[in-house]
């Protein structure tokens, strides 16, 4: 990519909200198990808004001022807020301009961008442009969803996986630290069908029909998605590697996005890489989507697991479908 400057991550923060939804939890609620849910997806618990209670907006701000203060940046200073979702307050007006106003970005463009589960490295890959071109200084990007607002409670095959909570990034032009090195986007819109969500749109807007089928919550083919998120992981770090003139084995850490810990070991295995080179907290939150991978990189640099120098690869597969991996110089 041409540009002009380097593009480095400022500031981090997340937000988790308190609720604490736990396997024995869906036991009490469906034919489940902790043990089946334990050993097919790694979960063991995951966070939740209240019922009517917080809504992604609300878990953006947070973790936005907690991104802007580790930054030391003032909200006056952001120039752009992409708000990485598919669970959006309402579809108009954006949950960017809901967080623009509640963080006082009066400066600052706002929009929504909707990429599931690879949301936010598309997110990252849009504020390294604008700011590697020398358009911004400041963006503030952050993945922020509340899936369980349109999780399907009676579908124990699907309502196990998903959970709440937001991550936010600044990024500015390079400092040295954190550089956003490259960024690879590719979507395959052929396998629309393997996770959706139906109704709401102008394909089939809300009607008495679609809450009585349920549509309005998501739906996924686990079985399939599954063969296909491991292919994918695997392809697209031989790739990262192969485009940055690297080998797989020179990432310090992998920061894949949390959908099931079995495709993230298998995709490990297939690379021949250890285990623990993938950053794993599903166990605690869960599949947060768009979210996943901004607060993994919040717990990462807080409890400073990375050095200066360490190549790290982020790596995120959902619906659409949709992909993406971004090398950050640590
Ligand atoms: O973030 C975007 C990307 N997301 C993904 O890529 C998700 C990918 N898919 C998955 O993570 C897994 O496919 C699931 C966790 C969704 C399901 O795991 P699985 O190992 O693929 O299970 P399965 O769907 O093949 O179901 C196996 C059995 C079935 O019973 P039968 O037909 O063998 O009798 C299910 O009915 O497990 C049953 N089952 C459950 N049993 C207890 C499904 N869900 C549950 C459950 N508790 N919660």
């Amino acid at each position: 990519m041409e540009k002009g400057y380097t593009a480095s991550i400022t500031g981090v923060g997340s937000f988790l909200p308190g609720k604490v939804l736990t396997n024995d939890d869906f036991t009490k609620m469906l034919d489940t198990t902790d043990e089946w849910i334990t050993k097919r997806t790694g979960i063991k618990e995951r966070r939740v808004v209240e019922e009517n209670g917080a809504t992604a907006s609300d878990l953006a701000i947070e973790a936005s001022l907690r991104a802007l203060d580790d930054a030391n940046v003032l909200p006056s200073e952001v120039e752009l807020i992409i708000a990485a979702t598919i669970t959006p307050d309402c579809l108009v007006p954006s949950t960017a301009c809901f967080i623009q106003e509640k963080i006082g970005a009066k400066n600052a463009g706002a929009f929504d961008l909707l990429a599931a589960c690879s949301g936010f490295v598309y997110a990252l890959s849009i504020a390294r442009s604008f700011v590697a071109s020398g358009a911004m200084k400041t963006v503030l990007i952050v993945g922020t969803e509340c899936l369980s607002k349109i999780t399907d409670y009676t579908d124990r095959s699907t309502c196990i996986l998903f959970g709440d909570g937001a991550g936010a990034v600044v990024v500015q032009r390079g400092n040295g630290k954190k550089e956003i090195v490259t960024t690879y986007l590719g979507s395959d819109g052929s396998q629309a069908d393997l996770l959706k969500l139906p109704a709401g749109g102008s394909k089939l807007p809300a009607s008495q029909a679609t809450i009585e089928s349920r549509s309005h919550y998501i739906q996924l083919k686990g079985k399939e998605l599954f063969k296909t998120a491991i292919n994918n992981m695997v392809d697209m770090i031989t790739k990262a590697a192969t485009d940055n003139n690297m080998q797989v084995e020179d990432f310090d850490m992998i920061i894949p996005h949390q959908s099931n810990i079995r495709i993230i070991e298998a995709a490990m295995e297939r690379l021949k890489q250890p285990k623990k080179k993938a950053y794993i907290n599903i166990d605690r939150y869960g599949n947060t989507s768009a979210a996943s991978i901004p607060i993994a990189i919040d717990e990462i640099d807080k409890e400073g697991l990375l050095n200066p120098g360490d190549s790290v690869l982020l790596v995120a597969f959902g619906g659409g479908l949709t992909w993406g991996t971004s090398l950050i110089k640590w």
